[in-house]
């Protein structure tokens, strides 16, 4: 039986279908801009985030930086969430390559950060200090059990920094989970915001791929910045025919990773021994915790792995899940009864 994999909706592999798509896809140059299905798959991602173009980029993280790239200049200042991608997993990218000044808010449990907070961060006008350029976001929030930032939330913000006029920049690599979650289309989410990114490789099922979205004049600064960043492919018409495909085939179905994590939830807190909050679980993110001392989190992690089980330790003693494509109800019953196992033999 093959292990269930539930350390992240990356390990996502694509259907036949979507090999199909893979196959016949034309090609061109797209660093000439005449591969024709790079080109549709931009036009279809700018008109589903509402805005006027988009670029195909290989990675969710090259996204993120060459967003921030592009609405900031050395010695500026970022506001963003101390759990953000961004911040913690991305090799501080934007101070590396960016000369960006990261400014560490918290974020709250639900992936939010306080609205006050983010007004009082933006620094005056004053030599002494950087200049506060952009704030970022992260919808669904990773690291704040996979939570989709609610629409209200998103309001604030745009008032706040239509206010301070300070961009804003949405990490947006799992937006269609948002979407689906709220019942919202991802337009709405990325509506008023400068730039957004997503993912075409996780809980979507492609690849290889991301797309950044924004205004006809940053998508040109953007484009320049993935050239520097040697993030510029050729016949890359095969990976968008991926993400053409998934993103007309794979966007409904993200509720049923929802489903199935709510499913694993509630099995995991009825288990003596450890702990979640299936009351969080909005998506198909989850985290556990052992509530005794019986079982270390990786040692848990190691027995569970040696049965099929795959999920990862995180290092505030945390554990992850994460639902997504190839995965069934029926999986989601074997893991909780691996979890028994491990835990009554514990
Ligand atoms: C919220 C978020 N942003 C960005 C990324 C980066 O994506 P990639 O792994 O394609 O660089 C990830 C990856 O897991 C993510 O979870």
């Amino acid at each position: 039986m093959s292990p269930i994999e539930l350390r992240s909706d990356t390990f996502t592999l694509p259907s036949e279908a979507m090999r199909e798509a893979i196959a016949r896809a034309e090609l061109g140059d797209d660093v000439f801009g005449e591969d024709p299905t790079v080109n549709r798959l931009q036009e279809t991602a700018a008109v589903l985030m509402g805005k006027e173009a988009a670029l195909f980029v290989p990675s969710g993280s090259m996204a993120n930086l060459a967003s921030l790239l592009s609405h900031c200049q050395r010695g500026d200042e970022i506001l963003l969430g101390d759990r953000s991608h961004v911040f913690v997993y991305e090799a501080g990218s934007s101070a590396a390559v960016g000369g960006l000044h990261p400014h560490i808010l918290p974020n709250e449990e639900d992936g939010t950060i306080d609205p006050e907070r983010i007004e009082a961060a933006v620094r005056a006008d004053n030599p002494h200090f950087p200049p506060t350029r952009l704030l970022v976001l992260e919808n669904t929030h990773n690291r704040c059990w996979g939570s989709p930032l609610a629409p209200a939330y998103l309001d604030r913000v745009r008032e706040l920094a239509g206010r301070l006029g300070l961009p804003v920049h949405v990490d947006g690599a799992r937006i269609f989970n948002a979407a689906v979650a709220l019942g919202v289309a991802p337009a709405e989410l990325a509506r008023g915001f400068d730039s957004v990114s997503f993912c075409l490789s996780k809980g979507l099922g492609a690849p290889v791929g991301s797309l950044v979205c924004g205004s006809q004049g940053f998508i040109r600064r953007a484009h320049r910045m993935r050239k520097q960043l040697g993030g510029a492919m050729r016949q890359a018409g095969f990976l968008a025919a991926a993400g053409l495909y998934a993103l007309e085939h794979m966007v409904d179905r993200l509720a049923e990773d929802h489903a199935m994590a709510r499913r694993l939830a509630e099995g995991i807190a009825a288990i003596d021994g450890l702990a979640t909050e299936p009351a969080r679980v909005r998506t198909n993110i989850l985290f556990l915790r052992v509530t005794d001392g019986r079982l270390t989190p990786p040692a848990l992690v190691a027995a569970c792995a040696e049965r099929g089980l795959r999920f990862l330790p995180e290092r505030d003693g945390r554990m992850r899940m994460v639902t997504h494509y190839g995965l069934t109800m029926a999986d989601m019953d074997r893991a909780l009864a691996i979890l028994r196992e491990v835990m009554a033999a514990a």
